[in-house]
């Protein structure tokens, strides 16, 4: 059992990574700047997993809470809410799940990030943190839906082994998701453009895209 905390958690991101790990049997901090929303949230995940370990705090307090914290912001609020949450975070394992991007006239499109990914600037910003790259690939929405199984691969990057296994093994307590070691933090920045492409396959074929990597 972990102890998950998942800032920016009310989002549909965070939200199905939250009843996917309730599910497994961790216990999960949803965290919000509102109490009161992440209260909402923590409310969603009983009404689909009812023997859920599951809270709503205020982000630092979901952080403090956790031994693994997940970062599911949107990109424009990527850096100051890891500036605002420094501290609460520490040395702890931070996982980033955030993908810079934006919507032109509808279309998602990537956004080059000056320290070379969205996790770069995590490790940047939240120095002592353990900064692993992963869960970009699975569909928030498809998360949510926990009778049914998810489909696919979830790369990891990182340049810590420790957190690096502990977040792989995090992977496989979903049902059905492998994890695949995918090198270092440097590498993020593959994973987080790739899910921009999955975003335009997603329109293209009315569909929730993921990835299997075969061969591997
Ligand atoms: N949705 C997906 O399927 C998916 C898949 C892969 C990766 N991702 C990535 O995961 C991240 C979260 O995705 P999402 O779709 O769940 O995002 P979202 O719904 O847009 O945002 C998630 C949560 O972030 C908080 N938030 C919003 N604006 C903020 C701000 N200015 N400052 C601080 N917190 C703010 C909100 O929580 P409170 O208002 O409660 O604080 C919100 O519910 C994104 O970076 C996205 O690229 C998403």
């Amino acid at each position: 059992m972990t102890k998950i905390g998942i800032i920016g958690g009310t989002g549909p991101e965070g939200l199905g990574l939250a009843m996917r790990f309730a599910k497994a049997g961790d216990r999960v901090f949803i965290g919000s700047r509102s109490k009161e929303r992440a209260e909402d949230a923590a409310r969603r995940v009983k009404e689909v997993v009812p023997e859920a370990k599951v809270e709503g705090l205020v982000n630092d307090e979901a952080v403090e809470q956790a031994e693994v914290v997940f970062l599911t912001v949107p990109w424009d609020a990527h850096k100051s809410t890891l500036e605002g949450l420094t501290e609460a975070i520490g040395d702890k394992v931070l996982v980033d799940v955030v993908v810079p991007m934006l919507f032109d006239r509808g279309q998602p499109k990537a956004i080059l990030v000056e320290e070379g990914s969205a996790a770069q600037q995590a490790r940047a910003v939240a120095r002592e943190a353990k900064v692993i790259s992963a869960f970009h690939h699975l569909d928030g929405t498809d998360l949510q839906n926990v009778e049914r199984p998810m489909q696919g691969d979830v790369l990891v990057c990182g340049d810590h082994q420790g957190a690096m296994k502990k977040v792989m093994a995090l992977v496989e307590r979903i049902e059905y998701v492998r994890a695949l070691e995918a090198g270092g933090l440097s590498n993020s920045r593959y994973l987080e453009e790739w899910t921009v492409l999955l975003l335009h396959l997603n329109r293209i074929h009315n569909a929730h895209t993921g990835v299997r990597i075969v061969g591997a």
